[in-house]
């Protein structure tokens, strides 16, 4: 079984969310619970955007421990400098540097040939490598770069001494099997990739980015990026919570599993959401609100009998303490007992089929049956009796 290592971006590729802006109080107060959820490395911001930023960055490195803080910098001396200066109090810290490698972006954004890209990104890991042991350098647009070049750029700053290389899928533009392919193009032809990580990071423009994780962990990535809840530019990064369980309920097919305390999962999903005000839809895989709510009565009478009729992850492991049965007009007789059970009734067959059908009577008329809804109607007929 291997581990894959967790790169956590919700404080840098996450915070570049339209609308969203943490104080440097709130930063921290999400990198806290991003150790206690066991990531390898936080990315905490980008050191050189602004004053703000750097500060907010130097006074995580100040008081996380046990995860490796990172910052962004583009491949420049004067960007490198800020990072250091954010970084040189952490126990642990990481330059992350990169220059964009595609076609499109080197014609029309950086305006540089093929040999100015190199250059400057073996210019940027060597300067990095005077301050830092741990320099990951991104081949930003990776996934629409030519693979020679890509070839060439990442054997020229693994050369330079770069320890981990990212490969991001910068516009959600790649599909599994491309994405796959990249890797494993890398793995076979750059010299001395074995003795560096090798880190996926996917944009869910094309609703693909858990299916690219996935499939660049199986080609032999060993590092995921990404951000709690998904969050980050555009329609946002891989959200690491469904990599995670993807892995551990799936650990029989891809032999891998990451180093996340899982139980963690809930809190941080929930912090980051009220931090943020970025909203988590109640129906989004691992996290959302109905991710363990059963609501029709095929289904509920399944769990009821056995669990994993229909829940493939038990939501104990994420930190959530139990499913829910949610009663409706789809519930069958078996949940309403169990329900009433619950808040304490226990009726004759009688009184029972006769609150089922005022209960199903009551769910034509309201969507939400609350518990109070159902006490309100057993009681009043008992009252009656
Ligand atoms: O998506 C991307 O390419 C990035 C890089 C800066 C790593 O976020
Ligand atoms: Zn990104």
């Amino acid at each position: 079984m291997r581990t894959i290592e967790v790169f956590d971006t919700t404080l840098r590729d996450g915070e570049q969310s339209p609308g969203v802006n943490l104080s440097a109080a709130e930063k921290l107060e999400i990198a806290l619970q991003l150790e206690r959820l066991g990531v390898s490395r936080i990315e905490a911001g980008f050191a050189a955007a602004s004053p703000g930023d750097l500060q907010a960055i130097r006074e995580i490195a100040k008081r996380v421990k046990n995860s490796t803080i990172v910052s962004l910098s583009r491949a420049s001396e004067k960007d490198i400098d800020k990072a250091w200066e954010a970084l040189r109090d952490a126990e642990s810290a990481c330059l992350h540097t990169f220059i964009a490698t595609s076609p499109i972006h080197r014609k029309y954004k950086l305006n540089m040939t093929k040999e100015q890209i190199v250059e400057r990104a073996v210019a940027a890991v060597k300067y990095g490598k005077k301050y830092f042991d741990m320099v990951e350098f991104s081949c930003e647009d990776a996934s629409r770069t030519e693979i020679p070049f890509l070839i060439e750029v990442v054997q020229a700053v693994v050369d330079a001494g770069a320890t981990i290389i990212n490969l991001p899928d910068t516009v959600g533009y790649t599909m599994p099997a491309e994405y796959a392919n990249i890797f494993t193009q890398i793995l076979n032809n750059v010299h001395g990739i074995e003795n560096v990580k090798l880190s996926c990071h996917c944009h869910d423009d094309l609703g693909m980015a858990v299916a690219n994780t996935l499939a660049a962990i199986q080609a032999g990535a060993t590092q995921v990026e990404g951000t709690i809840n998904g969050i980050g530019e555009r329609a946002g990064n891989v959200a690491l919570e469904e990599v995670a369980l993807a892995l551990d309920t799936r650990k029989d097919f891809y032999q891998a599993i990451t180093n996340l305390k899982l139980e963690e999962i809930a809190r941080t999903s929930k912090l980051v959401s009220r931090l943020t005000g970025m909203i988590v839809p109640g129906n989004k895989a691992v996290v959302g609100a109905n991710a363990f709510a059963h609501e029709s009565g095929i289904h509920q009478d399944g769990v009821l009998k056995e669990v994993t009729t229909y829940e493939i992850i038990r939501p104990e492991r994420v930190g959530v303490k139990s499913n829910r049965l949610v009663l409706g007009k789809l519930s069958g007789r078996h949940a309403f007992k169990d329900k009433l059970q619950e808040l304490g009734y226990h009726l004759t067959q009688k009184e029972l089929d006769d609150a089922f059908f005022r209960f199903k009577e009551l769910c034509d008329r309201k969507k939400d049956i609350s518990d109070e809804d159902i006490i309100a109607l057993v009681d009043a007929k008992i009252t009656n009796i």
